[in-house]
């Protein structure tokens, strides 16, 4: 099984407007109320490939009940603890004459200790209970959670001998380092945000000197770059650029990296995977589906160079 791990989960409310109009009142044409969230997004695509996973996090109150209920209804396997304070939203107003959305995104409540605890508690629990081959940790952190928690989150992972794929920026990307997570997905502008590098091979490697063992660059439309603990450099890429919404697609492609380690294969067929399981994602309207007959086509179309040195 794979275990993904979502430290801020929201739950993500879309209003359907006509048109957006500032000091004005609006009639809302529909609701939509999902679970949202980048671990959520690589549990829902391995589901839809029939692959076992359990997504995991904190939720509280009546936002947090409503997230368990879609992704139950989407057959998305999850294992929630309960924090005290209700489950943060999103709200995108989206104007229908022109498809322009607006985003209004809660910070929600800070963490206190007791919850950081449970939450680190409820992770170690599921590791221990299930056994997972690997472990996702993807996303960003809520107020008040622990500098060092996805640090700690990759050693209770290597603890009980998984795999740790971590897909994050900044502070908790870095932050995780020192535990030596077996892959880190930075897309280009977080690898350059933390490294200063704009070269992605040069950006890979100064986080393989903070301790990552492989670094998986994702590059938009360019495709991805693969850095080995060996030193060699892989690359893959779409056949052609897509259009769509590429929100989602890195996760698509850690969701495809999470499967391949899984069933411990090669690098270069994990990358071809990961490559088309991304695009696909981009040619879906919404974070965390796929078509599989996209995949299929597209992943004939994916370049692969030979490995370089
Ligand atoms: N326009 C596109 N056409 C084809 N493939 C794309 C396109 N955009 C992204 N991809 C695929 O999706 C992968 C991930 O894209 P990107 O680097 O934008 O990830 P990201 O910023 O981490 O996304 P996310 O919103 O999930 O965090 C790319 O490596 C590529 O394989
Ligand atoms: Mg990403």
């Amino acid at each position: 099984v794979i275990l993904t791990v979502t430290a801020n989960p929201a739950l993500d409310v879309t209003y359907d407007v006509d048109r957006l109009v500032p000091h004005a009142s609006h009639r809302v044409r529909r609701v939509r109320e999902v679970a949202g969230g980048k671990g959520l997004n690589v549990s829902s695509v391995l589901t839809q490939h029939g692959i076992p996973t359990i997504a995991t996090g904190m939720v509280g109150g009546g936002a947090g009940a409503l997230l368990r209920a879609d992704l139950a209804a989407r057959g998305v396997a999850h294992d929630f603890g309960e924090l005290a304070h209700e489950t943060r939203r999103t709200v995108t107003v989206v104007g229908l004459a022109d498809g322009d959305a607006t985003a209004f995104n809660e910070p929600g409540a800070p963490w206190t200790p007791a919850e950081a605890e449970a939450f680190l508690r409820q992770v170690s629990g599921l590791l221990r209970r299930e056994g997972p081959a690997v472990l996702v940790v993807s996303g960003s952190v809520p107020p008040g959670f622990p500098p060092d928690g996805y640090a700690q989150l990759t050693s209770l992972g290597h603890d009980v001998g998984c795999q740790v794929v971590v897909d994050a920026s900044g502070g908790p990307l870095l932050g995780s380092l020192s535990a030596h997570p077996d892959v880190v997905k930075p897309n280009r502008d977080e690898l350059r945000s933390v490294t200063g590098l704009q070269d992605a091979v040069a950006g890979a490697k100064a986080l393989q000197d903070m301790g990552a063992r492989h670094v998986v660059v994702s590059l938009g439309a360019d495709g991805m770059v693969l850095l080995r603990p060996d030193g060699s450099v892989m690359r893959a890429a779409p056949g052609e650029a897509l259009r769509g919404n590429p929100t989602g697609a890195g996760d698509a492609g850690v969701a495809a990296v999470a499967a391949g380690l899984a069933r411990e294969a090669e690098w270069a067929p994990i990358l071809v995977d990961a490559v088309a399981w991304s695009a696909a994602a981009v040619l879906q309207p919404v974070a965390g589906s796929v078509d599989l007959a996209d995949i299929d086509r597209l992943r004939t179309g994916v370049r692969l160079a030979p490995p370089e040195r």
